[in-house]
């Protein structure tokens, strides 16, 4: 067993680790505080190639391994994870489910400008009334011949609002069950579809993420993507690559609260000497320095098994589970490492910690990682 990066992957490492201290640190207390997109920097992003970083450069992506995915996840989301989500949901949700599943034609049409960054996309599935229990949405796309006509509400979409083109799941035979729902690929000026107010969330409050509404749309038939009622199917293989998107979000929101709170300890002084020498801080560090390290390990199995075309379901849902706890974890004792100074904006640790917590949430909550595991263990 090889423990080593290869040169490519540690040149995308580093272009993400530049990328993130010179472009996104400027700016993302004031970002986070005024809910403020980061536009210019999902461009530069595009532009670098790490919006389609898995697609094939036949179709405008760069063509690169889902480990250096996940490196380049890690470094950006240590900075900011209201532009790592952006990335994670178009590289694992929307440009790898087009990739692998869509027709020729869609492909021209949609993922070739998503790869290269010209646009972004959306994933639609929960709904105010099916989150983790995805199977229950209400959303329906009644067959209507050469058209489907869309009806419904999506709640909690990232990049609801700047997006152009969205993967929506909807119910097109109710008696049918998961069986009966379909993928459609739904473009914002489509008439009939309109876009819900910002949310106001408690994290990444950067990233963009609104409920969007469906009356009437009429999608064309060759929008839907692969057979007749394929979309749930298509939903859970495609989330099954994006907990690993996730899970790389979360470890980087945990080493970047762990590389503060180590920098910090080394120059605050207390009780006549640097906080470091304290044993108290010393296990705190010691912890959080194992932890990640598991975390980083879970990441990377998971996505060497999808790189080598192995099953990857139950490793991807281990990774998101455990380094989301380990976030969650970190980032609160990285704010105490910093006492009074972690409570406020300019010390970065307490957006990290406010950021880690949808880890536990998007993609499937931690208990749905749970289900997955547990049913895979059982088999
Ligand atoms: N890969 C392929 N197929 C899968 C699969 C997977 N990972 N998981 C399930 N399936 C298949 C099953 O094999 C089954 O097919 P058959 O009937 O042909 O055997 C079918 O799908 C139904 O599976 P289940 O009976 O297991 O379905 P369930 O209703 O019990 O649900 C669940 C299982 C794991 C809880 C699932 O509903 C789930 O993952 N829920 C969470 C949804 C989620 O992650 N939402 C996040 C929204 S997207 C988001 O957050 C993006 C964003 O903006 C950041």
């Amino acid at each position: 067993m090889l423990f080593q990066l290869t040169e490519e992957q540690l040149m995308i490492q580093q272009a993400a680790r530049d990328f993130a201290q010179q472009e996104l640190l400027p700016g993302v207390i004031e970002r986070d505080e005024h809910q403020k997109f980061p536009a210019e920097q999902i461009k530069r992003l595009g532009e670098l190639g790490f919006l389609g970083m898995m697609v094939s450069p036949q179709y405008g992506g760069s063509g690169l391994d889902t480990v250096s995915y996940v490196l380049a996840m890690e470094e950006i989301s240590k900075v900011d994870a209201s532009a790592s989500v952006v990335m994670s949901v178009n590289n694992s949700l929307v440009c790898w489910g087009l990739e692998t599943f869509a027709s020729e034609e869609q492909k021209q049409k949609y993922l070739v400008p998503l790869a290269k960054g010209e646009i972004i996309g959306g994933f639609c599935l929960s709904e105010p009334e099916a989150g983790s229990d995805a199977t229950s949405q209400r959303t329906t796309a009644i067959d209507m011949g050469d058209h489907y006509l869309l009806n419904g509400t999506k709640n909690w979409i990232t990049n609801g609002g700047t997006a152009s083109v969205f993967l929506v799941m909807a119910q097109t035979d109710v008696a049918k069950g998961h069986k009966g729902i379909n993928c459609l690929i739904v473009e914002k000026g489509m008439e009939g579809f309109t876009v819900g107010p910002k949310e106001n969330k408690l994290g990444i409050r950067g990233s963009d993420t609104h409920s969007l509404m469906f009356q009437d749309v009429k999608v064309p038939k060759a929008n839907r993507i692969g057979e007749d009622g394929f979309g749930f199917k298509f939903a859970m293989k495609t989330l099954t690559g994006g907990r690993i998107g996730i899970a790389a979000q979360a470890l980087g929101i945990a080493s970047g609260a762990y590389e503060l709170a180590l920098k910090y300890s080394k120059q605050r002084k207390a009780f006549g000497t640097e906080i470091c020498n304290h044993q108290a801080i010393q296990f705190k560090l010691a912890d959080m320095a194992t932890e990640i390290e598991a975390a980083r390990l879970l990441c990377l199995k998971a996505a060497w098994e999808k790189d080598n075309k192995m099953d990857y379901n139950q490793s991807s849902s281990m990774a998101k589970l455990f380094a989301s706890e380990v976030a969650m974890k970190t980032t609160v004792e990285a704010v105490q490492v910093h006492g009074g100074y972690g409570f406020v904006k300019e010390f970065h640790v307490e957006r990290l910690m406010r950021d880690a917590k949808i880890t536990q949430i998007y993609e499937g909550t931690s208990e749905v990682q749970r289900i997955v595991i547990a049913r895979s263990i059982l088999q």
